[in-house]
């Protein structure tokens, strides 16, 4: 059996737009001669949405598993390139989504152990799923992981209880919290001493001033804390961040 990762731009996304693009053409077909104001109105419907969905099209023959450019899976795979869980610790992937950095991670890591977490409601609700993580676990041959629900917001974890905690592309997706505050929040659940490896859009509109956080971190006791700006060829090109929207992609490395 081969694993399923699914996509960032979920299938059921991409037909969704296509076929809202479809009625909304199909309406300015119908309404065109009943006025000005419907041919506009359904015209420019019609032109908006088709933009969105071959952008969105785009992105996800982008991050397809199975496509030409794999880029979710070159972001998965340099992001966990950065977890080294000593043997017998345990690593946390909060966001886990369909597992693939958790179980990464656990390849990687054959002597430790690898916890994914997720919410698995909301816009990734149909295709992220607890068991979806397990099949690909099994998929992959690795047992050394294992998944349970999550919010980043509140982790379900004791104080200072991993020695890894990851994450990619997870906290720009929750609004309404400060994403300081979330990376704080993942940051409790890690050991003193342990490491962390968090890839998301840092850009200043989300995350704030990143600089003074490193800052912050340091005059904590943090060391070798760094942002890594990853679309500087690390995990792709700024033209190419900015086209599929992974513009500010960064990721925060150290140690607590
Ligand atoms: C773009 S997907 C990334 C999934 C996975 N990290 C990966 O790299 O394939 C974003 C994920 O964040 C999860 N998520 C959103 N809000 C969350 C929250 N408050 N706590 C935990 N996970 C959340 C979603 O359910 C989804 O699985």
């Amino acid at each position: 059996m081969k694993p399923d990762y699914q996509n960032w731009a979920p299938k059921p996304m991409v037909a969704g737009l296509w076929a809202a693009t479809a009625v909304a053409a199909i309406l300015f077909i119908i309404f065109n001669r009943a006025g000005l104001i419907w041919a506009l109105l359904f015209g420019a419907a019609t032109l908006i949405l088709l933009f969105f969905a071959a952008w969105m099209t785009a992105l996800y023959r982008a991050f397809d598993y199975d496509g030409k450019r794999k880029l979710a899976k070159v972001i998965i795979d340099g992001t966990a390139d950065h977890v080294h869980i000593p043997d017998g610790g345990v690593g946390l992937d909060v966001g886990c989504g369909s597992g693939a950095l958790t179980i990464a991670c656990a390849k990687r890591n054959p002597r430790a152990q690898m916890v994914g977490c997720d919410v698995w409601s909301g816009a990734y609700r149909t295709v992220f799923t607890k068991q979806r993580c397990e099949d690909n676990a099994r998929a992959e041959g690795v047992t050394n992981v294992r998944f349970q629900a999550g919010n980043a917001v509140r982790l379900p974890f004791e104080d200072e209880s991993f020695d890894v905690v990851t994450s990619n592309y997870v906290y720009h997706n929750i609004t309404g919290v400060n994403k300081q505050d979330l990376l704080m929040e993942t940051l409790r659940v890690l050991k003193k001493g342990g490491s962390f490896a968090i890839h998301d859009l840092m850009g200043k509109a989300r995350y704030g001033d990143m600089d003074a956080f490193v800052k912050k971190l340091g005059s904590m006791g943090y060391r070798d804390v760094k942002l890594i700006d990853t679309t500087d060829g690390t995990f792709m090109g700024r033209r190419e961040a900015a086209w599929l929207g992974l513009g500010h992609s960064t990721l925060l490395v150290g140690r607590k």
